[in-house]
């Protein structure tokens, strides 16, 4: 589905991405680990458009899409997922969600002129939408509750939410689980696998915890020093030489040894 082939990201004389080449298989959970530094980030945003790469091609199902801006590559499918901004916080977890899908009647001045039961039917429609969303996420008992105010795991759901108010087919996730308890972090694991295996959504993982990796990813892909070093099942993956060597000094060997 998505093809990278030799991209590099450089930031002044610094390779963050050095020549990465990979692909994401349709329908697939892939996940991407590698130490801290290894250029992961880096490689989401140059995919999303957030970043232009130095150099090097990304293509969406045979389509170049290298540098296509982020508004551009969500119209296509292809999302990464953000962190709510401050100014959403004061509006509730059901309106953060209506604001998602773009091209609605009410932003063009015509509409609100002759159609305002148009306007109206759409705002049913996509509240009706954000609702199933919110139940589907079992985060349904705070609906109207202002994003501010709750938990750091409850805002990863709505994240993730976001990206089912509009027809996502590939969804790039930096972290999801980021300080986020066990119990969230399950309720993260099944919405993932559920759209994966319900709605067909593609999904791509950067993610610190092994476990986490282990229950949802297949294949596993590791980054190190802007290159892809390995791939497989995480299995395959721990015990890759290449791959110990690069977690080595980094603390997080036993980390890899151990999960
Ligand atoms: N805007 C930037 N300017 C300069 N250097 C950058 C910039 N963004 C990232 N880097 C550097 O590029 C390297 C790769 O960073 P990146 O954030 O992609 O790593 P990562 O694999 O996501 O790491 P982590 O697991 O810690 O999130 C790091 O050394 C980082 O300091
Ligand atoms: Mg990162």
């Amino acid at each position: 589905m998505i093809v990278v082939d030799d991209l590099h990201k450089h930031f002044g004389g610094f390779h963050a991405v050095d020549g990465a080449s990979l692909t994401i298989q349709e329908g697939s959970i892939t996940g991407l680990i590698g130490p801290n530094g290894a250029g992961k980030t880096t490689l989401f945003n140059v995919i999303a458009g957030v970043l232009p790469p130095t150099s090097g091609k990304v293509t969406m199902a045979g389509e170049d899409i290298t540098g296509l801006p982020p508004h551009t590559l969500f119209s296509k499918g292809l999302l990464r997922t953000f962190q709510i901004a401050h100014e959403f916080s004061s509006m509730t977890l059901r309106e953060n969600l209506m604001m998602v899908p773009g091209n609605q009647s009410g932003e063009k001045l015509w509409n609100t002129w002759f159609g305002r039961k148009r306007i109206a039917d759409e705002e049913r429609a996509l509240a009706a939408k954000a609702d199933e969303v919110l139940e589907f996420l079992t985060i349904d008992h705070i609906s109207d509750e202002r994003a501010g105010n709750i938990s750091g795991g409850q805002k990863k759901l709505l994240e993730l939410g976001r990206t089912m108010m509009v027809d996502a087919k590939i969804v790039f996730l930096d972290e999801v689980g980021a300080g986020v308890n066990r119990t969230l972090l399950n309720t993260i694991g099944d919405a993932i696998i559920r759209l994966n295996k319900e709605r067909g959504y593609t999904f791509v993982v950067i993610e610190h915890d092994m476990d986490f990796i282990g229950r949802l990813c297949d294949p596993v892909i590791c980054m190190a020093e802007g290159r892809v070093l390995a791939e497989g099942t995480l299995d395959e993956i721990k015990a890759n030489e290449h791959v110990i060597e690069a977690y080595l000094g980094t603390g997080l060997k036993n980390k890899v040894a151990n999960a």
